[in-house]
């Protein structure tokens, strides 16, 4: 990892090729349009290793880039590195958070892991991004609306 940053944000889901990218790509674009990037590392990584190494599911590159988004993450899986590289490890769902704070090596690291949920605001009260892989476009944008809502309240908010 490069040279720590102020903020450091890594955004995990079971693939890492629909909802994490997706959250790694919008996050990157809100802090590049507010002029941050020297302030933050963003990354993004799956639970799972069967898609190591591939681009986003193309619905989803499909869907983010109606919206002005290029997603062009490599999936990885998540290390026990990560605990300490990073800031904020951000779930999509309950069971991510089950998985991810089941591998944190300590108590430090396991406070860091938390719900991209927790910071919507127009979808307040939504607690998870569900998974799309198994439905349809509209799943896809319904994930994506999501996203971007938190990834608002993030830059806001942190
Ligand atoms: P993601 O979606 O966790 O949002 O990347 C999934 C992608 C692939 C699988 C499950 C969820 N899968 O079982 O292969």
């Amino acid at each position: 990892m490069e040279k720590k940053k102020k903020h450091s944000l890594l955004f995990i889901c079971l693939g890492n090729i629909c909802r994490s990218p997706a959250a790694e790509g919008v996050m990157k674009a809100k802090v590049h349009a507010a002029g941050l990037d020297a302030d933050y590392y963003i990354d993004s990584a799956g639970i799972g290793d069967w898609h190591v190494g591939q681009l986003p599911d193309s619905r989803m590159r499909e869907r983010a880039s109606l919206r002005g988004y290029r997603l062009n993450s490599r999936a990885r899986q998540i290390r026990v590195e990560d605990f300490a590289d990073f800031d904020m490890l951000l779930v999509m769902d309950r069971e991510n958070y089950r998985i991810v704070t089941s591998k944190a090596p300590n108590d430090e690291a396991r406070k860091k892991v938390c719900m991209l949920t927790d910071y919507l605001s127009i979808h307040k009260g939504t607690d998870v991004v569900p998974d799309p892989y198994y439905g349809d476009l509209s799943d896809f944008d319904y994930a994506l609306d999501l996203i971007e809502d938190a990834c608002e309240g993030l830059l806001e908010m942190y």
